[in-house]
């Protein structure tokens, strides 16, 4: 890990510019904007279970409505255009496309993605299609959702025929969103759907969803995909006294968690040791079949970051980093002194500089892309303004941050700002807004922020300053 000074140096940084062919473009996910909930021949997934579920989500909100984005989509993109942007993630939801999970596909949901993708072309727009952002059939659920291995051969069914249908327009594919959140808040701590609490089946929900990447990457490579990738939800974990050997052993075992776990699995070929030992311990290493290791490292050919906050941990007696973290006994999360977001989520770009040198020395070859970065603040529209000077602070901190990375070798191909739109923000409802949109859920009405105007500058001028 290189040691600099990120503060200082990222302050004297001014004017910068990023390379030509830099991506720039914000994200979305199906379930947190579409709404058109039972639309078209759409089952319910496990996000409409959990919401419906008392006592799981702010105020019982959930995703029937969302954005309204399933019958606004082309007012939506007239709006990416008027920004500048120039890609669009979003992801498709596998209830629509296969309502039984894993039978026929269901054209008519194919079908709002084809016109979407259509749009977003007509308009300059490059698609990048993310096939799993969370919202699992529950159908699936049923049988035992990431717990069962067979959902992993389902997801590739469902790229393959996804990529069927709009792999003759859609050169980005990304197999997952964050598997990281997917198996450990969805089956370890319960924080999101569907909301199980047993180490086992989260230990177990990694191996199938990075074995359902591993086959949903060969499945697009027959299909033709040009670009595959994975999108990860990365850490800087940082010890709190880095001169104290315990400490540095929480750490390690954090990032293996939630770093080496699925970086070591897919770009370096199989699992790192500590991992294996801890399925071992949980008793899910039976698992793991002959030739699964390979199939996980299917090469890509981009790594999709989401960033938004770093951590820091140590070691103590009768502590640990929660059920969300298996085997995490005798380490604890320890809070910082930092300026914190509306999700209490505190705020460092240097950890997002020092997250990517890391990656471009352990894991070089794989170019990298910002995939998900930005931050919730209680918004205020006030005379059809949202003056959102701290979301403007935070994305321009972190730009810098992408741009230092880059200017030392790290190779990013672009930033996406999550979100395009305030939206579902899972657990939080829509108490949260990270949109550069303001969304009034009342009239639907979409108002773009003072930062999604900075945002539309920073495109235009390739940079900032
Ligand atoms: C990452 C997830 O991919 C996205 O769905 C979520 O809304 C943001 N983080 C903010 O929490």
């Amino acid at each position: 890990m290189t040691a600099v000074a990120p503060d200082r140096r990222l302050d004297e940084l001014t004017g910068l510019r990023f390379p030509e062919g830099f991506r720039w473009g914000a994200a979305t996910a199906s379930y947190q904007i579409e709404g058109a909930a039972t639309e078209d021949g759409r089952t319910p997934s496990i996000w409409d279970t959990y919401a419906r579920t008392p006592g799981k989500v702010f105020q019982g909100h959930s995703g029937d409505v969302a954005c309204d984005h399933y019958h606004r989509y082309r007012d939506d993109v007239a709006l990416m255009k008027q920004l500048g942007l120039g890609t669009y993630r979003f992801s498709v939801a596998w209830p629509r496309i296969k309502p039984d999970g894993s039978g026929p596909v269901n054209a008519r949901g194919l079908d709002f993605y084809d016109r979407l993708v259509d749009e977003l072309l007509d308009n300059g727009i490059d698609p990048m299609v993310t096939l799993y952002h969370w919202d699992l059939p529950q159908v699936l659920e049923d049988r035992g959702g990431w717990t069962n291995r067979d959902t992993a051969y389902y997801l590739a069914d469902l790229a393959a025929a996804t990529i069927g249908r709009l792999g003759d327009r859609v050169r980005t594919w990304t197999t997952l969103n964050e598997p990281w959140c997917s198996a450990f808040l969805g089956y370890g701590s319960g924080d999101h759907a569907p909301g199980r609490t047993d180490p086992v089946a989260a230990l177990s929900a990694v191996h199938h969803l990075l074995l359902g990447h591993g086959l949903s990457v060969q499945a697009l490579r027959a299909g033709g995909a040009r670009e595959v990738s994975l999108t990860l939800n990365l850490a800087c974990v940082r010890p709190d006294d880095p001169n104290d050997p315990h400490d540095l052993a929480a750490v390690r075992h954090i990032d293996g968690l939630h770093n080496r776990i699925f970086l070591d699995s897919t770009l370096r070929g199989g699992y790192p040791q500590d991992m294996l030992a801890l399925f071992g311990r949980f008793g899910v290493d039976e698992l793991i079949l002959a030739g699964d290791s390979d199939v996980i490292a299917s090469p890509i050919d981009l790594l999709g970051v989401n960033f938004y906050q770093p951590s820091r941990v140590r070691a103590g007696v009768g502590v640990d980093c929660g059920p969300a973290n298996p085997g995490s006994e005798g380490c604890e999360y320890v809070q910082q002194d930092l300026p914190v977001t509306a999700m209490g989520w505190p705020v460092d770009a240097s950890a997002l500089y020092e997250l990517l040198m890391r990656l471009a020395t352990d894991y070089p070859g794989t170019p990298m892309m910002i995939t998900e970065n930005g931050a919730a603040y209680d918004d205020v529209l006030d005379g059809g303004r949202v003056a959102d000077a701290d979301r403007i602070g935070f994305l321009d901190g972190h730009l810098r941050a992408v741009h230092a990375a880059l200017s030392e070798g790290a190779d990013m191909r672009g930033y996406l700002a999550w979100s395009l739109l305030d939206n579902y923000e899972w657990a939080y409802g829509y108490g949260k807004r990270f949109g550069i949109v303001h969304v009034d859920y009342d009239t639907q009405r979409r108002t773009p922020k003072d930062s999604a105007r900075w945002f539309a500058g920073v495109i235009g001028r390739n940079g900032l300053g």
